[in-house]
């Protein structure tokens, strides 16, 4: 939609002097020149301008169907915007009403060639892709399908790019060697094409109604006590090795809400935001 604004010009015609002062509130300010404030207004003629309509935010949720990426795509429409996801089974087995507002694309990030169309027209993309397997499977779907989405976005002309990553979790990072690998890399592609947009969450354990095709399972009754235990134990976390442990779950709305902001905040800090960072944030007042 386009807006239009009337300017008005230089003339030969009189204006009443209370017209000329009403008029002078919304423009330039009045020198303070005397005699110039007694001068009538003059208006020659009306000018139509055509003033380009303020940008649209389009967020794409890569992983939309997932546990994390359903409650990002919720937390974003709430604060209207439009919203598209992009995973292998599309809408997959969401059944809830909120899903009916979200355009679901299907698309492998590893096919980086099948995804283009997905991205067009995205002003924002937060990645919840991520996975477990052999260690190949979880380099691949950790790092290289984020590191192709963190490509094509910066092809595209995306401005901002959240990836939910994960804390290091010390002696564990050894057995999922795959996983934190890829995750690092992706971490490292993302502050590279986007130094200035990029997002890293690394959260811990994320707790919440996971649905798991027909059932859902409410992992915040294990989560939420052990988020209220471990948040007053942050020394405990410094410990070597063991200290990741410590590492305090969140809830998924939490991540939701500072994802979300992180993509559409131009002033967000670029950059790695750890559990406790997420915590912060996530008690921040929205816009
Ligand atoms: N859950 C936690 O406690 C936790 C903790 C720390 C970090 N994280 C990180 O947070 C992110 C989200 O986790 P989550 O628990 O929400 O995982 P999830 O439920 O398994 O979601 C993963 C999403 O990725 C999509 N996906 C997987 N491979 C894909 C591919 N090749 N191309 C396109 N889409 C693909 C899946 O949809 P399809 O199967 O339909 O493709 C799904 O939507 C992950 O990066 C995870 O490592 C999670």
């Amino acid at each position: 939609m386009s807006s239009t604004l009337s300017r008005l010009i230089h003339s030969r015609s009189s204006f009443p002097k209370l017209y000329t002062m009403a008029a002078s509130r919304g423009g330039r300010p009045f020198s303070t020149d005397s005699n110039k404030i007694d001068e009538p207004f003059k208006v020659e003629e009306a000018e139509t301008v055509n003033v380009p309509p303020p940008p649209t935010e389009k967020l794409l949720v890569l992983g939309g169907n997932g546990f994390v990426g359903s409650h990002i795509c919720q937390e974003a429409l709430n604060r209207g915007l439009t919203v598209a996801s992009l995973s292998r089974s599309g809408r997959s087995s969401i059944r809830d009403s909120w899903a009916n507002n979200v355009i679901w694309h299907q698309g492998n990030l590893l096919s980086p060639d099948s995804l283009s169309e997905a991205f067009d027209g995205v002003t924002a993309v937060i990645s919840c892709i991520g996975g477990f397997g052999s260690n190949s499977q979880m380099y691949k779907i950790n790092g290289t399908a984020n590191i192709n989405a963190i490509r094509v976005a910066s092809d595209k002309g995306v401005k901002r790019f959240v990836y939910i990553s994960a804390a290091d979790f010390g002696l564990a990072n050894y057995l999922l060697q795959g996983y934190y690998e890829g995750k690092r890399a992706a971490e490292t592609e993302l502050l590279t094409k986007f130094p200035y947009g990029g997002v890293i969450l690394r959260p811990g354990f994320i707790y919440g109604t996971r649905h798991v095709g027909s059932m859902k399972l409410p992992l915040g009754i294990i989560g939420s006590p052990l988020e209220m235990v471990l948040q007053h134990a942050k020394p405990l976390h410094q410990l070597p090795l063991v200290g990741p442990l410590f590492t305090p779950p969140v809830s998924v709305t939490s991540v939701a809400r500072v994802s979300v902001r992180a993509a559409t905040d131009p002033v967000f800090p670029p950059g790695i935001i750890d559990i406790y960072g997420i915590q912060r944030y996530s008690q921040h007042k929205s816009k």
